[in-house]
């Protein structure tokens, strides 16, 4: 009996072992590229994927998952040198009318300039909740990992394991959050040289072109959505099994995001009086 009940044991975990390894990305399986017309690559047997801009066009890809709630990890490489007027997306999107929308955006600058990142949540079609940040590191030296915590609870936004935002779900107050429309995993580089750099001040300099961005080790912690019915990878038990569900910031982690908010935030909704005439976003004074 104790050795069959251990046998089980050990088929178990080498069997939950097997299905959360299989999350692991593959650019190949996970994703289709959507526009671009050949500027966007996949490379190294789907390990790495490349998106390039020029004059002509950017380009871009989609997951062909669609997901509700998880925690997406992706690894970003950002155009280097003078990548001015050029904008790096990654985020999550629903389809249709009043959408949900989960953004990072990568403002770029002229060399030795910082990028911005640009952050912000669509609920329901309702947006306008901004928050930008400087990055502690020159992001186009090295690949990072930019993650999205997408709970029923929370949004979390994640720069190399360190939280840069949380968006609490303040539906019991009115605040609209995304709970019931799956999205995809988007990303796109493209030319906003009209607004992206300094405000629109410095354009392109179309002689450095192509631009170059990769990503590299996709991984998708998450419920996918198909045919009306949700499943989560990392098991087939759903809910009880993902601790991401219910993940929240334990007080390390609080400490980090006070430290990135305190430093290297440069633009918060939240306290932007002259926007809001008629008062603050109701989030934005609610505590728990
Ligand atoms: C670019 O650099 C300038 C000067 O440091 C800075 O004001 C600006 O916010 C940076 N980012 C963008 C996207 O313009």
């Amino acid at each position: 009996m104790a050795v069959f009940a251990l046998v089980n044991v050990l088929l178990l975990v080498v069997t939950s072992f097997i299905a959360v390894a299989s999350a692991a990305g593959n650019f190949n399986q996970d994703f289709d590229i959507t526009w671009g017309d050949g500027r966007a690559k996949i490379l190294n047997n789907g390990q790495l994927l490349t998106l390039s801009l020029d004059k002509t066009s950017g380009s871009g890809f989609r997951s062909k998952n669609e997901y509700l709630f998880g925690k997406i990890d992706l690894q970003i490489k950002l155009v280097p040198g003078n990548s001015a007027g050029t904008v790096t997306t990654y985020y999550l999107s629903s389809e249709g009318k009043n959408h949900d929308e989960i953004d990072f955006e990568f403002l770029g600058n002229v060399t030795g300039q910082p990028y911005t990142l640009h952050t912000n949540v669509f609920a329901k079609g309702k947006g306008d909740r901004e928050q930008q940040f400087r990055l502690w590191f020159d992001p186009t030296a090295d690949f990072h990992t930019y993650s999205i915590l997408w709970n029923p609870q929370r949004i979390i936004f994640t720069v190399d394991g360190t939280p840069i935002r949380e968006f609490m779900n303040w539906e019991s107050i009115g605040v609209p959050f995304p709970t019931n429309q799956a999205m995809r995993v988007y990303s796109t580089l493209w030319d906003a040289e009209d607004w992206a750099t300094q405000g629109g001040r410095v354009k392109t300099d179309w002689a450095k072109a192509p631009f170059t961005a990769s990503y590299r080790n996709f991984n998708a912690d998450a419920c996918v959505w198909s045919n009306g019915k949700s499943s989560c990878l990392g098991s087939g038990q759903a809910r009880a099994s993902s601790p991401w569900m219910n993940q929240q910031l334990d007080s390390t982690s609080q400490k980090r995001l006070q430290w990135v908010q305190k430093n290297y935030m440069i633009y918060n909704y939240c306290t932007d009086i002259q926007r809001f005439p008629q008062g603050l976003p109701k989030e934005c004074s609610a505590t728990n």
